[in-house]
């Protein structure tokens, strides 16, 4: 491999992907494919901009002509997709795009690399695909049960990828990465969303009775799964990458409280989202065969994702204006105003 699209590496995880990329290995070519939605945010490549091996292009992963002139263009070898609209309360309240980028994407992304000869096609999933288990952990042979549109789009977009790996041979692989939080993450996730708010002493509004399961992956070691597969994984397979660090939303929610050193007074309960998922769990024997090892010290990575919100407030009140706001009161509002502490 010597030339990398990333599509979506503007967003969150992607562009933790691109800053390791770039240094990792300098003499491959990093090149960004990103439609920069509101998602997307230049500020999150700012660390590789004058990097010799980087390089960022402006495009819609839907639009055929783009990508196939991108991919010549660079003479790309290998596609990872990271692009998608990723959050489900968004996809609850129009499910338009999601179909659009994180299905129709795909499909334009597998056809043009097919056409193209592209050597290596990695598709950045999701455990959520799976749907909710009450206990034990998905393996990867586990059916696909999607409860919510955004899960069931991603769901779509895996499937699409099995059958170009079966149909034409592409040499395909998949991950399916748990919740990740880090640095950079759009604050309009749970994490981001409450570290923010509570430095500004506002409300935390929690779902239900916040006793939803999540597990914990930092984005680095998320990042460094997918180049793990993306460089020695088996073509056509996919691989589970879990944090193995289970949570309940109310305890992590009191420990970034105590970490801002601000009240629990701020939480509140608010009505909870529809469909919500109870519990998460994957098990990740497969991707550790390979020899992905995650840094396990929740405790620290969490303190130091706080601190890195404390320290970079012009990188998320920029975001925290505008649209985001209009988002936010169509989430909130009601919900804040009928809640309970
Ligand atoms: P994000 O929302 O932060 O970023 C998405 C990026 O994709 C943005 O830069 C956006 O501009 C870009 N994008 C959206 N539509 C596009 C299009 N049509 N063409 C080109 N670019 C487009 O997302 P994230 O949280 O970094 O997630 C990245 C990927 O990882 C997604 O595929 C998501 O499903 C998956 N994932 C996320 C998590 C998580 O906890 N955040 C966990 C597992 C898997
Ligand atoms: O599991 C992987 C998935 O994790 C990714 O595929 C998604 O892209 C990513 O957004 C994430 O999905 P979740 O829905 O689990 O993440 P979110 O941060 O939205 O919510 C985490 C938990 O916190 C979930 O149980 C819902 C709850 N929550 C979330 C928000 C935004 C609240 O209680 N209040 C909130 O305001």
């Amino acid at each position: 491999m010597k030339n990398i699209l990333v599509t979506g590496g503007a967003g969150f995880i992607g562009s933790a992907f691109v800053r390791y990329m770039v240094q990792a290995y300098p003499h491959y070519t990093v090149v960004v494919f990103d439609k920069l939605t509101y998602a997307g945010n230049l500020d999150n490549l700012l660390p590789v901009h004058d990097a010799p091996n980087y390089r960022f292009e402006r495009g819609d992963i839907a639009e055929a002509p783009t990508v196939r002139r991108v991919l010549e263009q660079y003479q790309i070898d290998a596609i990872v997709n990271f692009a998608a609209e990723s959050h489900v309360d968004r996809s609850i309240l129009n499910s338009h795009a999601f179909l659009e980028t994180d299905v129709i994407g795909v499909y334009v992304l597998l056809e043009q690399a097919r056409q193209l000869g592209i050597k290596r096609f990695h598709q950045v999933s999701t455990d959520e695909v799976y749907g909710w288990i009450a206990e034990g952990a998905f393996k990867e042979t586990d059916p696909l049960q999607p409860n919510n549109p955004y899960s069931a789009a991603k769901a779509s977009g895996e499937m699409l990828v099995r059958a170009y790996h079966v149909t034409h041979g592409m040499h395909t692989t998949v991950t399916r990465g748990s919740n990740t939080y880090g640095p950079y993450q759009y604050p309009e996730k749970m994490m981001p969303l409450f570290i923010t708010e509570a430095i500004d002493d506002r409300p935390l509004p929690v779902y239900g009775d916040g006793k939803q399961v999540r597990d914990w992956l930092y984005v680095d070691d998320h990042a460094r799964a997918i180049d793990l597969v993306l460089h020695r994984g088996a073509p056509g397979e996919v691989y589970n990458v879990g944090g193995e660090n289970e949570q309940h939303n109310i305890d992590v929610t009191r420990r970034l409280l105590r970490l801002l050193g601000k009240p629990e007074t701020l939480i509140r309960h608010v009505a909870d989202r529809p469909g919500h998922d109870r519990r998460y769990a994957v098990d990740c024997s497969k991707i550790k065969a390979l020899g992905w090892q995650r840094n396990d010290d929740f405790e620290s990575l969490l303190a130091q994702t706080v601190a890195w919100y404390q320290h970079n407030a012009w990188w998320w009140r920029k975001i925290k204006t505008g649209e985001y706001l209009e988002y936010y009161k169509q989430q909130y509002a009601q919900r804040l105003a009928e809640a309970k502490s």
